[in-house]
């Protein structure tokens, strides 16, 4: 999206759906259809869905908006526009966070896309028909340990990332899965469907709406924060990046809104469509990162349509991934074209080539090295960990600082009021939202989830 050619004239967005559709291309995701369910699961489901959503409203839309207003008011990358607004402070440090944050997530999401990737294999194989529930989960922890084959997918995956980067396509991409996001969208509700009308499937809606708070821990509070910021695509610059590209007669509020809504509500129907399935095939809610994995292949089998539903479902799965892998190598790529000089095609094979050598070992830990353990995690989730759950609540917070403390509610307001609107009570409920209680609760949340 981003061409990156800070010199030459910016694009800007199209229409107003661009915008949209490529913001929430970046957000929709892996995120959303792998990690929410999973970790829902992990944590004992509606009480930790109940603190995301009100962590999303409360921190994620403003943080959004926050982005936004920071990227479209100073044209540039994450860093170029703290350096812009804030010359001569060491507000573009935050930069420094963001490339963190990016290298570690990009690491770690092209091998669960290559894990899509051969399910889009086996699903054309025709590989789940006559499994059991328990053959359908062998299958998938037999391929994530091998030592080899999931790296050929992971690779494969990384490349076609990095060359869709190079060849500047990713208009292209996002046009394209603007068109085909709304498919994937409707193979979920189907999913839904069938999924709900399931023997047993109460007990599964129960795990993910009816709420039990005692269950609730701190750790998992703070994944919560940290999946909210992962799930929008918050907290590392990147919608710095493409507020830059958005005009300025779009509506930012309005944007920003759609965009949490629909990745919001992606993530709830991919839960609608796992959850009655964990609970009426007896597979373990905390059966952690092959949740989706294990799960949908079941239904997939037993509907009409299913060996194509399943063959589309991981391949627009593979897309979103796709079109939010590219928002994520942005941010490691201008960096180190921008900041380091490094020129744009040989940063691009550079930062596919690093975060590929860390993926390699972020793969090799589910099977392998699974017993090598840093602080109780083993590689895979120790990035993920650090990366979602500190870099990104802390850029965010930093990013809110700023917003509130360093441009002020003048500035603030007149950049909202470029092609929208807001109204004094509504601005004064954003300002208190960023300057205080969204770094206050970021700040809670890390002292009861990390101690
Ligand atoms: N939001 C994406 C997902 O849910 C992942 C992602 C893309 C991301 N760009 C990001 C996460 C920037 C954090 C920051 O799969």
């Amino acid at each position: 999206m981003s061409s990156g050619l800070g010199k030459q004239s910016r694009d800007s967005f199209g229409s107003k759906f661009g915008v949209v559709a490529a913001a929430a291309g970046s957000a929709v995701g892996l995120g959303n259809i792998w990690k929410f369910p999973y970790i829902t699961g992990e944590f004992g489901g509606a009480a930790f869905l109940f603190v995301y959503l009100g962590f999303i409203l409360a921190i994620g839309l403003p943080i959004m908006l926050s982005e936004f207003i920071v990227g479209r008011g100073a044209r540039r990358n994450a860093f170029g526009s703290f350096k812009h607004l804030a010359p001569g402070t060491n507000w573009k440090l935050v930069g420094f966070l963001g490339v963190g944050a990016a290298f570690m997530i990009q690491s770690f999401y092209g091998v669960v896309a290559g894990w899509s990737m051969r399910y889009v294999e086996l699903a054309v194989e025709d590989s789940f028909a006559n499994r059991s529930a328990s053959d359908i989960q062998t299958l998938f922890s037999s391929f994530i340990e091998d030592p080899v084959s999931p790296l050929y997918f992971q690779l494969a995956f990384m490349v076609l990332v990095g060359a869709i980067v190079i060849i500047g396509v990713q208009k292209g991409i996002e046009q394209f899965s603007k068109v085909l996001m709304p498919v994937l969208l409707l193979i979920i509700i189907y999913l839904d469907i069938k999924a709900v009308s399931l023997e047993g499937a109460k007990a599964g809606l129960e795990f993910l709406f009816k709420p039990d708070f005692s269950k609730l821990t701190g750790e998992g509070v703070l994944s919560a924060l940290g999946h909210a910021f992962f799930s929008l695509s918050l907290g590392m610059g990147t919608l710095i990046t493409y507020g830059s590209y958005i005009k300025k007669d779009n509506n930012l509020i309005r944007t920003a809104a759609q965009v949490t809504a629909a990745d919001t509500i992606i993530a709830l129907l991919a839960g609608v469509a796992i959850f009655p399935v964990v609970f009426a095939m007896g597979i373990e809610p905390s059966s952690g990162p092959g949740l989706v994995f294990i799960t949908l292949p079941n239904v997939f089998h037993q509907i009409p349509g299913g060996y194509i539903f399943a063959i589309l479902f991981f391949l627009l799965l593979v897309i979103a991934a796709l079109t939010s892998s590219i928002s994520i190598l942005e941010v490691v790529v201008a960096y180190f074209s921008e900041e380091l000089k490094i020129k744009r095609r040989v940063a691009t094979i550079l930062a596919v080539a690093l975060t590929s050598v860390f993926g390699v070992m972020c793969s090799l830990s589910m099977g392998i090295y699974s017993d090598v353990k840093i602080f109780g995690y083993n590689f895979f989730d120790l990035l993920d960990h650090i990366a979602s759950n500190i870099l990104l609540p802390l850029g965010g917070m930093f990013i809110a600082l700023f917003v509130g403390w360093y441009l002020k509610r003048n500035r603030v307001a007149a950049e909202i009021n470029q092609g929208g609107s807001i109204s004094d009570r509504l601005l004064s409920i954003f300002m208190i939202l960023v300057k205080i209680v969204a770094p206050l609760a970021i700040g809670f949340v890390f002292v009861k989830g990390l101690l």
